[in-house]
Parts: structure tokens; C-alpha cells; sequence
């Protein structure tokens, strides 16, 4: 006889106890005991519930078919899934709060509604706002929702059998998947364990219709993640959405994808009506009019993705008044530039302990990738010297520990990007071995 119940199991060890405590007593982990339905053996003590898999020849497996992949209506959002969406897939969209989350999926969900119209409908489950707030964000974005469901419901087994009942859906979405609960656990809404099981529940249910999955994650400020980090494994496919709530900019990255490359992203701007798809983001970020030609100034081609993007590199050098000077970096990572400021400093001569040393990547986006170092090394030399590159410049290389400049990956697709948008110089490893060989030819 098997009966199903719920205990707190630690996620280090497995040590199971009938109710929570914040200490293990085997491992000695804090924090670790979560909520967990487990199948309780007669005689046998308990086990985590499982099904008993049957072996399959892999010859004999039916394969995905990932030709019925359909798109969603917005080009940047079928980038970053891998090419549109698929049949049963599950995706978890997590971001900030206030990011556009919402906003997307909507847009999202229109889209859908109106491409299959005469298949299914969409449904939208809400524990976050009331079906009204659902309306009014509606309005706003200019869609009617003639064929957009809207569910107010947190009780995930009652949403699984709404669902049911509701004949063929062209799209499921979940907003947010913290506030759901099932009430075989006693855990609050958002607690992992709820977290986890819900997400559970809904994916089978997707994974057997065939029916695709949106859900949305919340992530805090602090970066302290109840809920889509433990989600990741879960889903096929992660999307983060990030960006400065108080800048139009919005990216949305590829984290995970089952069905697609990772690393793409797509880039928004959210506007009065609704977010819109930048296309053309390079021109975008140059500004107008485009970089160079000032000093602290320097343009770079980055890849995010499979897009080449030319981005503008600002520098600021002012004396300090500090024993320790101030080096702030922003949409790049600080560590690196103090690693460039050192390399400066022992390799090109500069006597930066003295100064107070700003890089900022224009337009708000966030780079990661070492292409950058030699367009943040000569923004740098450039600021302090207060001498400008030649107009139209762009430097593109990786700087090493010795002042080397190292050849990037794809340079090829990224000049040629450069060169369509006008700028006819180049600095590379090929015009300039070292960091300070570029400073002797470019800044004068
Ligand atoms: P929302 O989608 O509610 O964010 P999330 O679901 O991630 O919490 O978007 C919230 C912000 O976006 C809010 O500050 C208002 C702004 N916004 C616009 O600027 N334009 C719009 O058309 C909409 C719908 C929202
Ligand atoms: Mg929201």
C-alpha cells in the first residue's frame, strides 16, 4: 500500500524529518530541510515519490519534431528561444520586478491568440494581479484579448484541471510561478518547496498536452533568487530579462535553452505603448553623433550572440584626493578595470594611483566579454592624456596580464559591422601588438 505525504528532506544529505527545522541534525547544513511529497512504503519507511521508468530502444524513441516550431510574433523574442517556439516547451522568464515581464508575455499572448486564432487560446493565469490590472495593461498596449483567457487562481492543481477542462490552448502563461501553491505542502507561497513542486506539476501537465509554458520568475534586488535558480533545471529553456528600470533599454538573455543556442539575446526598448524591438541596436548605442573623436571616447565591436555590436566606451580620469582612488565601472565588470588600470600603469607608464578612474559602457547595456579591453584601456589613456582617436576608430582585442593585445573571436563579422556603419579604422592585434604600441600610434 502506497500513500503519499509530505516531509522536510535536507537537499545536502536526504535526512528526512516530519517537520522543519532550521538546522540538519545529520549534516549540520542551515537552511537546507524542504518541503517534499514522498511516497510512504508499508513497512518500508518513506521515499521521494518517482515514477518507474521502462527502458526504450533508442532506435525505436519517436523524435522531437522541432519543424512545428512556431514563431511568437516578435523577431527578438524567436531569437533568444532558439527560433520561435515549440510544442510542450517550458519556458521561465526572471527578472526584476517592474522589468516588463508582464508587459511581454501579454504582447506575447496576443500574438499567439491572433496567429492561432482558429486553433486554441491562450490562457493567462494571474497570482500576482488582479485580472482588471491584467485589462488595464491591456488597454494600454492597444490589445482587445478577444481570445486571451484570464485565470485568477494561485491553487495550482485547480489551474492543472481548469486547464483541462478547457479543450485544446495554444499557449499557457504563469504569472508569477511564486505565487502558486499546492496544498499537499504547508509551506507558504514562493517557499522552494512550493516553488519546485508546482513548477512540477505544471510542466508534466505541459510536457502531456503538448501545450507550451510560459513562467515568470521574480528575482530580488540582492540577487537572492527563491525561485528561478531552483527552477533552471527544470525547464527547457531560461530566459533573464534585465536592464535599468529607470533606462528604456531591455535585454533579454538566453541563459539555457534546450532547443537553441544560449548566449543570444534580444534587445527591447520599453516605451509608452509596450516594448518594442530594436533591430538596429549598433545605432542605437553609438549615439549621434556616432563615438570617437572626443577624448575618453572609443568605440569596440562586441558579440552578443551570433550579433556583432558596436558599443561606445566612455572614460573619466580626474585627480584623486584619496589614498585609495576611486575606480567605478558601469555595464562593465570593475574587476577588469582595475586589471586594465594595472596593466596601464606598469606597461604604458601612466601613474594612475593618483587618479580617480570612471568607464562607462553608453546606452546601459552590460558587457562581458574581454573584446572590450582594448577600447576600456585606450578610453582610459585617451582621458587622461585628454587627446581624442582619429574619428571613426574602432578597437577591438583582449588585453593580456603583459600588456599584449590578443586576437577575439569572429573579428571578421565584427569590422564588418564596424565598416557598415562608417568607421574606416581599425585597431587590432594587427595594427598594434601591445597596449602601449596602440597608445603610441593612436593617442599623440
Ligand atoms: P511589468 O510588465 O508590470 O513588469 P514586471 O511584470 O516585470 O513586474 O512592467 C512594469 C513597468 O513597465 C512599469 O513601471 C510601467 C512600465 N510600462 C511602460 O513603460 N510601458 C507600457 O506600455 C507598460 C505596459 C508598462
Ligand atoms: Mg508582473
Amino acid at each position: 500500500m502506497v500513500k503519499t505525504s509530505t516531509s522536510f528532506i535536507c537537499q545536502q544529505c536526504g535526512y528526512s524529518s516530519p517537520k522543519w527545522i532550521g538546522q540538519c541534525p545529520n549534516c549540520g547544513t542551515w537552511n537546507s530541510l524542504v518541503e517534499t511529497v514522498v511516497e510512504k512504503v508499508k513497512g518500508k519507511g518513506e521515499r521521494v515519490k518517482r515514477v518507474q521508468a521502462v527502458p526504450v530502444r533508442l532506435s525505436d524513441i519517436k523524435k522531437d519534431h522541432y519543424s512545428s516550431r512556431f514563431s511568437t510574433g516578435i523577431g527578438e523574442l524567436d531569437r533568444v528561444l532558439g527560433g520561435g517556439i515549440v510544442p510542450g516547451m517550458v519556458t521561465l522568464i526572471a527578472g526584476e520586478p517592474g522589468i516588463g515581464k508582464s508587459t511581454l508575455l501579454l504582447q506575447l499572448a496576443h500574438n499567439i491568440s491572433f496567429a492561432r486564432l482558429h486553433l486554441a487560446s491562450v490562457v493567462y493565469i494571474t497570482g500576482e494581479e488582479s485580472a482588471s490590472q491584467i485589462a488595464n495593461r491591456a488597454q494600454r498596449l492597444g490589445i482587445k484579448g478577444e481570445n486571451i483567457e484570464v485565470l485568477e487562481e494561485t491553487d495550482v492543481d485547480a489551474v492543472i484541471s481548469r486547464i483541462g477542462q478547457m479543450g485544446q490552448i495554444g499557449l499557457i502563461i504563469v504569472d508569477s510561478i511564486q505565487t502558486l501553491t499546492t496544498s499537499d505542502l504547508t509551506g507558504t507561497a514562493g517557499s522552494i518547496g512550493q516553488v519546485r513542486e508546482c513548477a512540477s506539476r505544471l510542466t508534466s501537465c505541459a510536457k502531456r498536452t503538448g501545450t507550451p509554458l510560459f513562467l515568470v520568475g521574480h528575482v530580488t534586488k540582492e540577487g537572492a533568487i527563491a525561485g528561478p535558480r531552483v527552477l533552471e533545471h527544470m525547464v527547457d529553456t531560461v530566459l533573464w530579462f534585465e536592464g535599468e528600470r529607470s533606462e528604456v533599454l531591455r535585454v533579454l538573455r538566453t541563459i539555457k535553452n534546450r532547443f537553441g543556442p544560449t548566449d543570444e539575446v534580444g534587445i527591447f526598448n520599453m516605451e509608452e505603448k509596450g516594448l518594442h524591438e530594436v533591430t538596429n541596436p549598433s545605432e542605437m548605442f553609438l549615439g549621434d553623433p556616432p563615438a570617437g573623436g572626443v577624448p575618453g571616447s572609443v568605440a569596440t565591436a562586441v558579440m552578443e550572440g551570433t550579433r556583432p555590436l558596436l558599443v561606445e566606451i566612455q572614460a573619466l580620469v580626474v585627480q584623486s584626493k584619496l589614498a585609495f582612488p576611486k575606480r567605478v565601472a558601469q555595464g562593465i565588470d570593475s574587476r577588469r578595470v582595475e586589471l586594465l588600470i594595472a596593466v596601464l600603469t606598469r606597461r604604458a607608464g601612466l601613474p594612475l594611483w593618483e587618479y580617480d578612474v570612471y568607464v562607462n559602457v553608453a546606452g546601459g547595456i552590460k558587457i562581458q566579454e574581454p573584446g572590450v579591453d582594448l577600447a576600456v584601456a585606450l578610453a582610459i589613456v585617451s582621458a587622461f592624456r585628454d587627446k581624442s582617436l582619429p574619428r571613426g576608430t574602432v578597437a577591438v582585442g583582449e588585453v593580456g596580464l603583459l600588456g599584449d593585445v590578443r586576437g577575439v573571436l569572429q573579428l571578421e563579422r565584427r569590422l564588418k559591422e564596424a565598416k557598415r556603419l562608417g568607421f574606416k579604422n581599425t585597431v587590432t592585434r594587427k595594427e598594434a601588438g601591445s597596449v602601449s604600441e596602440a597608445v603610441k600610434k593612436y593617442i599623440r
